[in-house]
C-alpha cells in the first residue's frame, strides 16, 4: 500500500465488517470457532489464542504502520520482548542492550533470560563504535531502544543494522519513546520493532499491550510461532482500545510534541534545571542522528534538578497537572523520579539512573497550564 500514515492508521486491517457494514471492527469476545466439518475452517480461525479476528485487525495495522511484513500482539511490552528474545536466542547466545534502558527490559535480561543461558552486556548505544567492538561471535541481538528510557540517548538505527548484520546478528528496536508515527526502524535496516503499545500506541492510559513487527515474514511466521506457543497474547478488548488508540497517533504526536518544546524551553533557562535531556536540542549529542531519521522529537523530556535527589524528588511531589505516576505516552501528563520508581530495579547496576532525574511524559493539554505548574513545583 502507498497510503500516507494517518491513512494507514485508521484503515490497515479494518475493511468495514462484512456482515452488519459496521466501521469499526467488533470486539470478537470468543474463544473457540464452529468448524463446519473437521479442520473446515470459516476464516481461518480456530482458537484465540492462535488468533482472533479483532486482534488480527490491530496486528495488520501495527505493520502496515511499521512498514513491516508481520505485526504480532501482545499482553504487555514485556511479553512481547520476551517472545522475541527466546524466540530467536537459544541458551549460550549473547545480546548487546544499551546502557540506558527501561528497568523492566533490564531486569528481564538479569532476572530471567540469564538463568536461562542467554547472557547480556550493557553498552553505549549512541556509539556505533563501541557497539561494534563489543559484538562476540556468539551475539546474537542487538537490542536498542531511541530515544532511550529514560536519558533520551538517541542511537543509529541505519549504522547499527550495519553492525548486526555484518555480525550475522539481528538489529532490535524498541520504538515505544518515538512510535512509528516520528520514527520506522524497519525502513532503516532494523529487523524487528517492539512496542509497549501501553504508552503512544494505545495513547490513553487504559490499557497495557505490546507489540512486534517483523521486517520479513520469514521471521514474522517463526514469532507467530512462538506467540501462539507461549501464549502471551493481546485480549480481544485490549486490542481493540489499541486500535482506536493507533487511529490519532498523529494527531496526539505533533501535539505532544508542541507541547514538549514548548517545556524544554521553560526548563532550559529555569536557575534550578541543571540540565535538560531533549534530543531536540542542538546540543544533546545525538541531535543530529534524531534529526536524520525522526520526524520530530518527541513528547518525553528528562531534566536534572540542582540540589540532588531529595529537590528532584520534591519537584514530582509538588506537581499537581503533571500527575505523579509510572508509565508514559498518554494525553495527560506525567511526571516521575525514575530512581525511586520506574528505574528502581536498575539501582546498583550499569544502568542505575542519576538520583537528581526527573522524568516527564509531555500530555496535550494546554500548554500554558502544563508551563504554569512546572513553574509552580519548581519553586
Ligand atoms: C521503552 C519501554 N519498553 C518496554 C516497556 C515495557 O512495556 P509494558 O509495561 O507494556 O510491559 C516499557 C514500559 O514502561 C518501556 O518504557
Amino acid at each position: 500500500m502507498n497510503e500516507g500514515f494517518e491513512t494507514l492508521a485508521i484503515h490497515a486491517g479494518q475493511e468495514a465488517d462484512p456482515h452488519t457494514g459496521a466501521v469499526v471492527p467488533p470486539i470478537y469476545a470468543v474463544s473457540t470457532y464452529k468448524q463446519d466439518g473437521v479442520g473446515g475452517l470459516r476464516a481461518g480461525y480456530e482458537y484465540s489464542r492462535s488468533a482472533n479476528p479483532t486482534r488480527t485487525a490491530l496486528e495488520e495495522c501495527l505493520a502496515a504502520v511499521e512498514g513491516g511484513a508481520r505485526g504480532l500482539a501482545f499482553a504487555s511490552g514485556l511479553a512481547a520482548e520476551d517472545t522475541l528474545l527466546r524466540t530467536v536466542c537459544a541458551p549460550g547466545d549473547h545480546v548487546l542492550i544499551p546502557d540506558d534502558a527501561y528497568g523492566g527490559t533490564f531486569r528481564l535480561f538479569a532476572k530471567v533470560l540469564e538463568r536461562w543461558g542467554v547472557s547480556y552486556e550493557p553498552v553505549s548505544i549512541g556509539d556505533v563504535d563501541a557497539v561494534r567492538a563489543a559484538v562476540r561471535p556468539e551475539t546474537k541481538v542487538i537490542w536498542v531502544e531511541t530515544p532511550t528510557n529514560p536519558l533520551l540517548g538517541i542511537a543509529d538505527i541505519a549504522g547499527l543494522a550495519s553492525v548486526a548484520h555484518d555480525a550475522g546478528a539481528l538489529l532490535a528496536v524498541d520504538n515505544t519513546f518515538a512510535s512509528p508515527y516520528l520514527q520506522q526502524p524497519i525502513g532503516l535496516g532494523a529487523d524487528v520493532v517492539i512496542h509497549s503499545t501501553t504508552k503512544y500506541a494505545g495513547g490513553h492510559s487504559d490499557v497495557v499491550g505490546g507489540a512486534l513487527v517483523a521486517a520479513s515474514a520469514e521471521l514474522g511466521e517463526r514469532l507467530a510461532y512462538h506467540q501462539n506457543a507461549m501464549g502471551a497474547v493481546a485480549g480481544p478488548f485490549d486490542a481493540w482500545l489499541t486500535l482506536r488508540g493507533l487511529k490519532t497517533l498523529a494527531v496526539r504526536m505533533e501535539r505532544h510534541c508542541d507541547n514538549a518544546e514548548r517545556v524544554v524551553e521553560l526548563l532550559a533557562s529555569h536557575p534550578k534545571v541543571t540540565q535538560v535531556l531533549y534530543p531536540g536540542l542542538p546540543e544533546h549529542p545525538g541531535h543530529e542522528v534524531a534529526a536524520k531519521q525522526m520526524r520530530r522529537f518527541g513528547g518525553m523530556v528528562s531534566f536534572r534538578v540542582a540540589g540532588g535527589e531529595q529537590a528532584a524528588v520534591e519537584v514530582c511531589n509538588q506537581a499537581k497537572l503533571f500527575t505523579l505516576g509510572e508509565s508514559l505516552g498518554g494525553v495527560e501528563s506525567l511526571i516521575e523520579h525514575p530512581g525511586r520508581m520506574t528505574h528502581a530495579s536498575a539501582a546498583g547496576s550499569p544502568l542505575e539512573v542519576p538520583a537528581d532525574l526527573v522524568r516527564l511524559s509531555v500530555g496535550i493539554e494546554t500548554a500554558d497550564d502544563l508551563l504554569a505548574d512546572l513553574s509552580r513545583a519548581l519553586g
